[in-house]
């Protein structure tokens, strides 16, 4: 698995648990994307630590893609903790997005009351946004900016580098350029990172990432892999390898001498997937994290 990005981490969370610490000085609340096919990888592991008890809203992006039966069980886990509240949004069609600036002023209530009684009635809230790279952090900002993205603007208690943009809902987003790297040191998060592409497939070995998809997906999604990729027979005796050659004969990815390609084969299992083609599809399953199913 991808080690070389398990030596990175340390370097870009110093520079970014900075810019948050600096940041968060000025801000009323966080947004934290995570994407909702992996809503508990996609987290990162120091955010508890580095908003220290800001208001904080998790969206859970990517909605599209993921299994909708197992939405309620992670709305219901993350919300389970202090002064956090979830959404389910897919900024692609922007649906959610409507709901994010009436969740902000909920969970900034008390932050408006107390503007208000200080004389600062309709003060505008600023909402520091945070996310791991490619969970759709610049798509949700410009949708709810309405494209018209600010320039960095020279505002006190933000940093340089720093972007505020504003939105027509009374609300400022702080953009800030830093990289909250999420957890590599579960072997199952840095799979489900890998299949989901939020680790990129050219530092990985995409033959062992595509083998940990064919086992989520023979796990929970056995029908829809079946459907997708023409198998029939019996599969519970195969071990998940001899299922992923099963699948690349099925599909006819095969080498000269008569092997199955599996490079091609996992190519395409991964494209699949990361474009809803394979269904929709939750990677992360409770069970491979210790958390019950209440
Ligand atoms: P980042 O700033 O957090 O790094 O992420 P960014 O907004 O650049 O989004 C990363 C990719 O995820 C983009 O795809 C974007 O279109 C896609 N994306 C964002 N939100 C959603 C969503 O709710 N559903 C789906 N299905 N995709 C989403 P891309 O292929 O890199 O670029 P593009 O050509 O699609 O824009």
């Amino acid at each position: 698995m991808p080690t070389d990005i398990i030596q990175w981490y340390p370097g870009h969370m110093a520079k970014t648990g900075r810019l948050i610490r600096e940041n968060l000085k000025s801000v009323d609340a966080v947004i934290e994307i995570r994407d909702a096919r992996i809503p508990l990888s996609s987290k990162n592991p120091d955010i508890d630590k580095l908003t220290r008890g800001r208001p904080r809203l998790v969206l859970l992006n990517k909605s599209d893609l993921c299994d909708r039966s197992e939405l309620p069980f992670w709305l219901g886990h993350i919300t389970a903790a202090k002064n956090v509240m979830c959404l389910a949004v897919d900024c692609k069609t922007g649906e959610g997005i409507g709901s994010i600036p009436g969740k902000i002023k909920e969970l900034c209530a008390e932050k408006l009351a107390s503007y208000e009684s200080k004389g600062m009635r309709g003060r505008r809230l600023r909402v520091l946004v945070l996310g791991i790279p490619n969970v759709g952090k610049s798509t949700l900002i410009n949708r709810l900016a309405g494209r018209a993205k600010a320039k960095a603007e020279d505002r006190p208690g933000v940093t340089r580098d720093t972007q505020i943009v504003s939105t027509g809902y009374g609300i400022d987003l702080v953009d800030t350029p830093g990289i909250l790297w999420p957890a590599f040191d579960k072997r199952v998060t840095a799979e489900n990172l890998a299949i989901s592409g939020a680790i990129k497939d050219e530092v990985t070995d995409t033959e062992t990432v595509a083998l940990a998809l064919v086992n989520r997906l023979r796990r929970r999604y056995e029908g829809l892999l079946r459907e997708r990729y023409r198998i029939e027979g019996d599969i519970a005796d195969l071990s998940d390898y001899d299922l992923f050659c099963k699948i690349a004969r099925s599909r006819g990815f095969m080498m000269k001498g008569g092997e199955p390609d599996l490079n091609r084969c996992s190519a395409s299992l991964l494209f699949d997937l990361r474009n809803g083609k394979t269904g929709r599809i939750t990677l992360d399953f409770p069970e491979d994290f210790g958390i019950a199913r209440t």
